[in-house]
């Protein structure tokens, strides 16, 4: 992010700390409950931000080396993404040519040649079909139409695109727009390795997982023990790219900011929680050489299901700093108690990811979305109301039920 960009960030958050105030939208909308169980609303996410729709698969760090594979199943299409000699990153439908059977079962690894495991055609990473068992009994087969079926897949600034549809469009700058784009690009996440990782399969509608990313109004309460000891909430600064935003809430500590000067200001160093939302279904935490990137996706059987899938990547000198450090038993083992413990915080980077994920995401945003699952579920609620305070709340919203043709939102006059 630009130094101005943070700057200007900062003096905002300082300005709402100050002064008691939380940012301000000036309206409040109500959206009917049904977005969280209705089926039809449900099928048509599923078909038009899913299974059509770009997908960000995780950091170019997937895919270290020419040979590493892995395979998605997330959005409905499975998908077999490699690095392929040249070192080029590739999409492939998952589904072996002859009759269909996945060719790779396996997560991730490292492969050149992939074996359907049925009658044993084999595939290069580069999706070209090269060996067919009993050729002579099966009869002949052009093998150079006969590769796997290739998908639009894009490696930008160290980020992942696939398309789930062979003939989609896959337009990153038009996807996230120049000014976006060009943010991200200045984060170095190519550079980032894959560390820890975590799946959250609970009884929530997808974008009520999405929601508890979207305002900060709850931190002083919910997370009161817990994230809300490093950042107090009530306060936040939000800029719209489309259909995407940045979300930026102050720390504890951003006070300590006004004695240093301006042109030293890093906004990721003990200032602030930097998150950008990027449409449909992706929250991506920034820090100080490191991106945590949750994925959220809905159950296509049951609105009333998703899956978050978190993945965490760091800077490979924090890591071998941090191997070095507990080599040497200097470093302190992560817990529920001290992760929040501002003073006593200092443990391994992915155990602390980790455990914000268990005790504040799962354990509590999670499980408040569960109960609003339930409630919505019962019928009786007819809407839910968003505040003047949750202005992303109002951008998730509105831009979903824009792209899926719906009515907008409802102004809540008062
Ligand atoms: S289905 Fe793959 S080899 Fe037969
Ligand atoms: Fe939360």
């Amino acid at each position: 992010m630009k130094q101005e960009t943070q700057v200007e960030i900062l003096k905002e958050l300082m300005r709402q700390v100050d002064e008691g105030k939380n940012i301000d939208a000036g309206v409040q909308y109500r959206m009917p409950m049904t977005s969280y169980v209705c089926p039809d609303i449900a099928a048509k996410e599923w078909d038009m931000f899913f299974q059509n729709h770009p997908q960000l698969i995780g950091l170019s760090g997937e895919l270290p080396e020419p040979g590493s594979f892995l395979t998605i199943d997330d959005f409905g299409i499975p998908v077999l993404a490699t690095r392929d000699n040249e070192g080029n990153f590739r999409a492939f439908l998952n589904a072996c040519r002859h009759r269909g059977v996945r060719v790779s079962q396996e997560e991730r690894g490292r492969k050149n040649v992939f074996t359907c495991p049925f009658h044993f055609w084999s595939y290069s990473n580069s999706g070209d079909l090269v060996a067919i068992p009993n050729e002579d009994h099966f009869g002949e087969i052009d093998k150079s139409c006969n590769g796997l079926i290739e998908l639009p897949a894009v490696e930008r600034d160290g980020l992942l695109w696939v398309h789930p549809q062979p003939d989609g469009q896959l337009d990153v700058d038009e996807l996230l727009g120049a000014e976006l784009a060009e943010e991200l690009g200045t984060y170095g996440l190519g550079k980032l390795v894959r560390g820890g990782t975590k799946t959250i399969n609970m009884n929530l509608n997808w974008k009520l997982s999405n929601d508890t990313f979207g305002e900060t109004y709850h931190f002083g309460k919910l997370h009161k023990n817990t994230l809300g000891k490093i950042f107090p909430g009530n306060n936040l600064h939000l800029e719209l790219f489309g259909r995407h935003h940045r979300f930026v809430t102050a720390s504890q500590t951003l006070g300590e900011f006004k004695d240093i000067p301006e042109a030293d200001w890093n906004i990721h160093v003990g200032a602030a929680f930097v998150l950008y939302y990027l449409f449909p279904n992706i929250t991506f935490i920034v820090g100080n050489g490191s991106c945590t990137i949750v994925k959220m996706y809905p159950d296509p059987d049951n609105p009333g299901r998703s899956t978050s899938q978190v993945f965490a990547y760091y800077a490979q000198e924090v890591l071998d700093m941090e191997d070095a450090a507990k080599a040497e038993g200097s470093l302190e083992e992560v817990t529920s108690e001290n992760v929040y413990d501002p003073e006593k915080r200092g443990g391994p980077s992915i155990e602390t990811t980790m455990e914000v994920f268990n005790s504040t995401i799962e354990k509590e945003d999670y499980l408040m979305g569960e109960l609003q699952q339930k409630s919505a579920e019962t019928g009786l609620l007819k809407h839910v109301t968003f505040g003047r305070n949750e202005p992303a709340l109002h951008h998730f919203h509105s831009t979903f039920a824009d792209v899926l043709g719906m009515p907008p939102l409802e102004k809540v006059e008062a």
